[in-house]
């Protein structure tokens, strides 16, 4: 081996050493930090949310009947998740069930009064919907953070 192959060698060993995680650490980030894929759902509804108050000040109704249906038929969770979350909400799943189906319902409802260019329309269904987002914070977000994310 010549000097700068040794070289090399060594360096490689000390970056192995320097940049694999403590085991313990990685068990930690796998089981507990791991974010739930209905987090990334959430976060794209909430841009949609964005958008649509966006376009409501510039009355793109438009745009509004093209993004309302991404928040009413909003992606699901694999299911792997969703019996995670089934499991942890237990008694409660009905009540979660519920809650998402008024965001969906909300969703569609916004989309046919965008269609009808009725701003009065578009900005109540805005808020019932925004209600509906807000309602299912109250009851589960708290207990989806201990639960999902912090460590016991
Ligand atoms: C059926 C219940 C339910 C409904 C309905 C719901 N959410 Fe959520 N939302 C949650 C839960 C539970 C969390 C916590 C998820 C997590 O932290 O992994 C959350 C978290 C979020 C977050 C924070 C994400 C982050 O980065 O921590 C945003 C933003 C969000 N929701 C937006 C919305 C919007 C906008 C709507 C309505 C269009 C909505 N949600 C409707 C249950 C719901």
């Amino acid at each position: 081996m010549n000097i700068s192959r040794m070289t090399l060698a060594i360096l490689a060993i000390g970056f192995t050493v320097i940049t694999a995680p403590h085991p313990a650490f990685t068990e930690t980030a796998a089981t507990a930090i791991e974010p739930l894929v209905l987090r990334k759902i959430m976060r794209e509804l909430g841009k949609n949310m964005q958008h649509i108050s966006d376009s409501i000040a510039r009355e793109d109704w438009a745009l509004i009947t093209e993004i309302a249906p991404h928040i009413a038929d909003h992606p699901k969770p694999p299911l792997t998740e969703k019996i995670r979350i089934l499991a942890f909400v237990g008694s409660d799943a009905g009540k979660f069930r519920d809650y998402d189906e008024k965001t969906h319902q909300a969703g569609q409802e916004l989309r046919r009064a965008a269609m009808q260019k009725d701003r009065t329309e578009v900005i109540s269904a805005f808020a019932t919907l925004q209600e509906s987002c807000v309602t299912c914070h109250q009851s589960f977000r708290k207990s989806f953070q201990e639960h999902f994310y912090e460590q016991r």
